[in-house]
């Protein structure tokens, strides 16, 4: 009776946990909801926790022998997770936000990879399942490694991509070798032979294979694809717990792992038509690598002009859009930034936002940025509702970007992001460009929109031009009382 009733809650939590967490991720989907859809998420999974201890504890105590032991262990695990991830969230920088989600991902895929591993080693699992059990332990490994690859190359502890020749061949041969021990454990576990090897060792073969693929499939591909790699990771972690679901049948990991593994691949898709690229070619061409870019002559000459003279100009332009990049990100200049927009709207100044799917360093972060700073939604305009509008405005202040306005990736074939849908800044009457000095962008290679003839440099730290911007307006308004 006790294990039907237990039986019975569990099936309610998982599905309500389904349901939470689905319905959270749809309310993520628009920025005013965004910050609910994460806490109804975060409500799902900790209904989901607790049906997987309910789960545990439901089962025959006399079936899991070291009940106790096991409960107290995961429960001490999970509150110290719990602390880490709840300080590592207060304190990382939002420039470090791609890093941190990376190694996330390389824990969630860890984890998969160990859940199957425990299903191996134990023999847990049979006929079919011992297959789905394998496939997802090696999924989980390739996310593991590729994951820690991808953190370091985002946190520039990798600077350069690894390359050497044959490297694909290389790969082949690591995956076909996993895939030659895998055939190998099931022959033998269907008794087909007597091992050569202990079990365990077969296993850890495996898992090392798997853990080699991953590394060596991330290290050639550049920095610059490395959020869309984490995505495919984020989406093969989720399929590894999906599988690890069901070997364990437990429609809570099936669930989470099938949201998950699906959210991650329209991630990569949606991405992947941002930059105008298949996912094939992110993950097989040498993207990135700025030394293969042979730089054509670029005609005009940077002209630097005072911050004050450009926030004068645009006081008394009629429109204004502002393309945010990275470097808005790193001088942490959001505030700065609207409370420059709110005296230009004050003066009768049209102000809106554009925002390219790729700016920053991962999905969403302009949006997020100005939302921190308070920027109503209905400023911001996304790649395609705004880019005809830029040949019949004033002024395009982009401040901080830089790849994301380039027109290379419109007319130079030879460029590594030719073919990126880009901002057309450049078609706007006259163009202010911040940053510090002569930094490129993130794809390395140099930006012909800044020696253009309508284009003006404003050089300094983004927040050390807006201060400056806002003072010079604000002295207009004293000077005319
Ligand atoms: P970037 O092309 O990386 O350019 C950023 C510019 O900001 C740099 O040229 C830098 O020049 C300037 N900058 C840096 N710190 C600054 C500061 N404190 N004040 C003022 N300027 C500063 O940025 P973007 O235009 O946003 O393009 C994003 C690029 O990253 C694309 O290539 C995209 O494919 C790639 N990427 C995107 C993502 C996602 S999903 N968003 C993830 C990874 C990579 P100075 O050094 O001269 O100041």
């Amino acid at each position: 009776m006790l294990i039907f009733i237990s039986h019975l809650i569990t099936g309610a939590a998982d599905l309500a946990a389904a349901f939470l967490l689905m319905f959270g991720l749809k309310r993520m989907s628009s920025p005013e909801s965004a910050r609910s859809g994460i806490r109804v998420a975060g409500v799902g999974m900790l209904v989901a926790v607790l049906a997987c201890f309910l789960n545990v504890v439901g089962v025959s105590a006399a079936a899991r022998p070291h009940l106790i032991v096991n409960i107290v262990l995961a429960a001490t695990m999970l509150m110290i997770g719990v602390g880490l991830a709840w300080w590592k969230g207060k304190t990382v920088k939002l420039t470090a936000m791609p890093q941190m989600v990376a190694l996330y991902n390389g824990m969630g895929g860890g984890a998969a990879g160990a859940i199957a591993a425990v299903t191996l080693i134990g023999r847990k699992a049979e006929g079919p399942a011992l297959i789905l059990a394998l496939i997802g332990g090696l999924i989980g490994a390739v996310s593991l490694s590729g994951s820690l690859i991808a953190w370091a190359k985002l946190d520039e502890v990798l600077k350069q991509p690894l390359r050497f020749k044959g490297q694909r061949y290389f790969n082949a041969l690591v995956f076909l070798a996993t895939l030659a021990v895998a055939g190998y454990l099931v022959f033998i576990w269907q008794g087909g032979a007597a091992p050569l090897l202990p079990i365990f060792a077969l296993i850890a073969i495996f898992f090392g294979c798997g853990l080699l693929f991953g590394v060596f499939i991330t290290l050639p591909i550049g920095g610059a694809d490395m959020p869309v790699v984490i995505s495919i990771y984020n989406a093969l972690t989720g399929l590894a717990v999906a599988l690890d679901g069901f070997v364990l049948q437990n429609p809570a990991l099936m669930i989470a792992g099938m949201v998950v593994g699906a959210a991650g691949m329209f991630l990569t898709l949606i991405m992947a038509q941002a930059m105008n690229r298949s996912v094939s070619n992110i993950l097989f061409s040498d993207f990135g690598d700025a030394t293969k870019h042979k730089q054509g002559a670029i005609k005009g000459s940077l002209k630097p002009v005072e911050a004050s003279d450009a926030g004068i100009f645009m006081r008394y332009a009629k429109s204004v859009i502002i393309v945010p990049g990275y470097g808005l990100a790193v001088a942490q200049a959001q505030q700065k930034l609207y409370e420059f927009v709110k005296l230009l709207q004050a003066a009768g100044v049209e102000v809106r936002f554009a925002i390219h799917p790729v700016a920053g360093r991962m999905p969403g972060q302009m949006d997020v940025l100005l939302a921190e700073a308070g920027v109503p939604y209905d400023l911001i305009f996304q790649l395609a509702d705004i880019n005809p509008d830029f040949a019949t405005t004033d002024v395009a202040l982009v401040i901080g970007a830089n790849d994301v306005v380039n027109p290379a990736a419109r007319d130079d074939k030879s460029s590594p992001i030719y073919g990126m849908p880009i901002l057309n800044a450049d078609k706007a009457k006259k163009v202010y460009v911040v940053k510090r000095g002569q930094g490129k962008g993130y794809a390395g290679i140099v930006n012909a929109l800044f020696y253009a003839e309508n284009c003006n440099m404003v050089y300094g730290d983004a927040q050390a031009v807006l201060v400056q911007m806002i003072e010079a307006v604000r002295g207009l308004g004293a000077a005319v009382a």
